[in-house]
């Protein structure tokens, strides 16, 4: 994937299994995000496939593939701010209704999912960035993915609120969810991923299981020695 001069993911193929956990780390700019964006289809690949559930999608509208199961949270989240958060989580829900009352139902049900059952009625931009990393994640479940993308879950939100989210994952996970999820944090990465795939500048630079990435001497080098991973 190219921007202009830019190659901002390289050569990249890789594939889940259903049900698994498969993380992608690497350090800022890697391409993490820009790999969502292609598997999504908000860019379309500069060469190379993607396939989803035994089907190609290389070229299937962004809306075709929500339909066909693969849902994405976004790194930056944007909810609607000026609707409230079950409001926020029917618009994912909507697709599956005939009536606003009936995706209301369901909605709620991801709301509650979530862990924001007091907060439903209230406004979205009245949210914490933990609690708007949860909305995400209900908006996203509302429209039955099989396929679930989370960008930077834990990105951001206070330390506290880390375990809760982790649990949160594997409660997605225990739904019948296959995911990939983009982390920083090793822990999060350990506890929560089947195998991941370590990228630096577009590039895979080693893939495992999180055990196995966390000793790579690369990874050591350029993720782990100094610090989060971020800067
Ligand atoms: N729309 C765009 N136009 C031009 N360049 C872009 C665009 N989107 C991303 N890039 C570039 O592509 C590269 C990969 O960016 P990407 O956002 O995928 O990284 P990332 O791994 O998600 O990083 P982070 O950890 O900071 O979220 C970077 O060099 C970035 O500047
Ligand atoms: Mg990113």
């Amino acid at each position: 994937m190219a921007f202009g001069g830019i190659v901002a993911v390289d050569n990249l193929s890789f594939s889940v299994q259903p049900g698994e956990i498969l993380a992608l780390m690497g350090p800022n700019g890697a391409g993490k995000t820009t790999t969502f964006h292609v598997i999504a289809g908000v860019h379309a690949p500069t060469k190379g496939r993607i396939t989803f559930d035994g089907h190609e999608i290389t070229d299937t509208r962004p809306d075709r593939r929500c339909r066909a199961g693969l849902a994405r949270t976004f790194q930056i989240t944007q909810p609607f701010d000026e609707l409230t958060v079950v409001e926020n989580v029917m618009v994912g829900a909507i697709a599956h209704h005939r009536s606003m009352a009936d995706a209301r139902v369901e909605a709620r049900r991801y709301v509650d999912m979530v862990g924001l059952s007091e907060r439903a009625d209230i406004l979205a931009k009245g949210l914490s960035t933990g609690q708007r990393k949860r909305l995400e994640m209900a908006r996203a479940m509302a429209t039955r993915p099989k396929l679930l993308l989370l960008d930077e879950v834990t990105g951001g939100v206070d330390m506290a609120s880390v375990p809760g989210l982790i649990e949160l994952v594997k409660r997605l996970r225990g739904e019948g969810l296959t995911l990939i999820i983009i982390e920083h944090n090793m822990k999060v990465i350990t506890e929560l991923a089947d195998r991941a795939i370590f990228m630096n500048r577009g590039v895979r630079m080693a893939e495992g299981t999180p055990a196995e990435i966390a000793r790579h001497p690369e990874v050591i080098e350029l993720y782990l020695g100094d610090g989060d991973g971020h800067g």
